[in-house]
Order: structure tokens, then sequence, then C-alpha cells
């Protein structure tokens, strides 16, 4: 087994690498900024000018395909939208067309995608794989997202997409925004602090990706969060709990948000449930299934 990862350098990425070089699996990175970070071969692309470096492929059975403009890094432009989609589909596009013409085929092709594929909406519906996607830009980002991981169907034995929620770290991503209100006193939830919010700790993320690399029934589609649903009230305490803090602030009123962050406000401002049973069915299992757990370990 040899490992491609796109996009490795990031926060998943980086921990999927950790768990893969553990393990002694060969991996390597496609990066639009190749660097020596992790001690081992990352090769450059560059989806804007289509070009990338072929020697990547070099006896790559499986790709992880992470790469992306952050979702939540910048507000909604016309541009930052174009930029959202196209670094997801047209780097797929790009490996899928190289690895076409080099007539090279894979045991796995497994892509992120996003629990925004059901929208950034608040119902009291808990979706599952099989449900209809929204509507709204960040569902039809990743309809698009997981229509060009389809197209490797034809090459690869098996394409898998991860529906991911929202990912629990201690230096970056969401949590790390949150608990940093928290811990300078001025946490609180925001908006009615109702919207679901789906998560999962970054070692089960990480340990996901490694087990459907190495387990073939792994297939198709899954929500990628934790069992236990929680919603941002619950959140943002149980994060001040984790650290030992009070909460004493009123809820962040949610036209605050939008005023900063228009459309993009709304992936915070609402959210609904997402099942993890296929996941547990197909014999996942959580170490962190319960937030406080999660969060007692990234603070320990
Ligand atoms: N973290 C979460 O909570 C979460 C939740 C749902 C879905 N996801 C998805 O899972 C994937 C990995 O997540 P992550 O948290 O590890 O992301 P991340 O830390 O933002 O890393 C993504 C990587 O993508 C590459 N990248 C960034 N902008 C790009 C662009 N414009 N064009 C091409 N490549 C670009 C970068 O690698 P180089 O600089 O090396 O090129 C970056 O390290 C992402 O697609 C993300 O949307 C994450």
């Amino acid at each position: 087994m040899k490992v491609l990862i796109t996009g490795g350098s990031g926060l998943i990425g980086t921990r999927i690498t950790q768990l893969l070089q553990e393990k002694n699996i060969e991996v390597v990175h496609l990066s639009r900024s190749p660097s020596s970070k992790f001690g081992i071969k990352v090769y450059k692309w560059d989806w804007k000018k289509e070009e990338i470096d072929e020697a990547c492929f070099n006896g790559v059975t499986d790709i992880i395909h992470l790469a992306g403009a952050g979702i939540a890094d910048k507000p909604w432009t016309m541009s930052r939208k174009h930029t959202i989609i196209k670094s997801r589909v047209e780097t797929a596009n790009l490996i899928f067309k190289t690895l076409k013409k080099l007539n090279h085929s894979l045991n796995a092709y497994i892509s992120a995608s996003g629990i925004g594929y059901y929208g950034a909406i608040t119902t009291a519906k808990v979706f599952k794989e099989a449900d209809e996607p929204h509507n709204d830009f960040i569902a039809k980002s990743c309809i698009y997202w997981e229509k060009s991981a389809d197209q490797f169907s034809d090459i690869s034995s098996r394409v898998v997409k991860l529906r991911t929620g929202v990912v629990l770290d201690k230096n970056s991503g969401a949590l790390a925004k949150m608990d940093k209100t928290v811990k300078y006193g001025i946490g609180a939830p925001i908006g009615t602090g109702k919207q679901a919010m789906p998560w999962i700790h970054l070692d089960d993320m990480a340990q996901l990706y490694l087990d459907i690399l190495l387990d073939n029934s792994f297939n198709g589609v899954y929500n990628a969060v934790a069992p236990e649903k929680v919603d941002n009230e619950a959140v943002t305490k149980a994060i001040a709990k984790a650290l030992n803090r009070k909460l004493f602030l009123p809820n962040v009123p949610a036209f605050v948000l939008r005023t900063i962050y228009g459309e993009l406000s709304d992936i915070v401002l609402k959210g609904s449930h997402v099942s993890a049973e296929k996941l547990l069915n197909a014999g996942f299992e959580f170490e962190f299934p319960k937030l406080d757990e999660a969060l007692k370990d990234i603070y320990k």
C-alpha cells in the first residue's frame, strides 16, 4: 500500500500522515507549496494551471483527497465561492485526467465531503446518507465535490466519501476559534444556540480514514460524525466546563454574525443533526463517542 494525500499539510491530513507513518505505510503528499515538514516526499501541483508532478503517482495504490480552500476562512463573495468549489472539484478532475492518461488504477479513492450536503438549515430531522441534498451554496458545493469523486469508480475498486462534521482539535479548526472566546471570558452560544453541531474528534477522523484504507468493505458515502448529538449551546457549555470557565454573557445575536460574515454565518447559525448509524453499523468504533470525553482528551 502507498497512499497519496492531497492537502495533506492541513489539520486532518497531518494526523492521517502520522497514523500511516506509525503503521509503516508509505505516504506522499500533493501540495501547492511543498515543504519537508513530515520527512516524506511532497509533490507540487497547481490546479489553476492544470500542472501536476506526475511522479506523485508512482506506485500509489490509494488516494485521499482533502485539498480545498477553507470553507469558513473568508466571507462568501462570488469569487470565494468559485474558489471553494473549484479547489475541490478541479483538483479531483486533474488527478482523474492524469491517472486515465497514465492508465493507473487504484484500490481506493477516498474524498472528504461535508455535512453541508444536507444544507445550512435547522430542522428536527436527523439526516442519513440516503437523504436528498439541500439546494443552498454549501450543499451544492458538496454535490459537485462528491460528483467529482464518483468519476473515480471508473478506475478505482472503491470510492468512499465522508460527509464530515466539525472536526475537533485544540490547535486549529472550529474549536480553536470557539475556545478562544471562552478563555477570554467572552464565550457565549451563538444565535438561539439550538442549532445542531455535528462533530468528530480529530483522532477518530484520522482513524476512520485509516480503517477505510485497510478495510475493503467500506464503500460509498458515510456521515463522519460522532454518535452523540449536541447543539451549539451544549458545545459552548461543554468547552467552558472542560476549561473550567464560566459563561455569563447572553447569546451572541444572529444579526451580529450576519453583519460581519454575511451568508457564511449560516453554517454556524443553522444546523441539523446527522446520523452516525451507518458508520457504526459498518463496524467503526469511536474512541470518543461523547463530547465531554472528547473535550477532556483535547484539553488534557
Ligand atoms: N476540519 C473540519 O472541521 C472539516 C469539516 C468538514 C469537511 N472538511 C473537509 O476536509 C478536508 C480537509 O480538512 P482540513 O481541516 O484538514 O483542511 P485544512 O486544514 O484547511 O487543509 C486543507 C488543505 O488543502 C490545501 N488547500 C488549501 N487551499 C487550497 C486551494 N485554494 N487549492 C488547493 N488546495 C488548497 C492546503 O494544502 P497545501 O497548502 O499543502 O496545498 C491545505 O492544507 C477539507 O476539504 C475540508 O473542507 C473539514
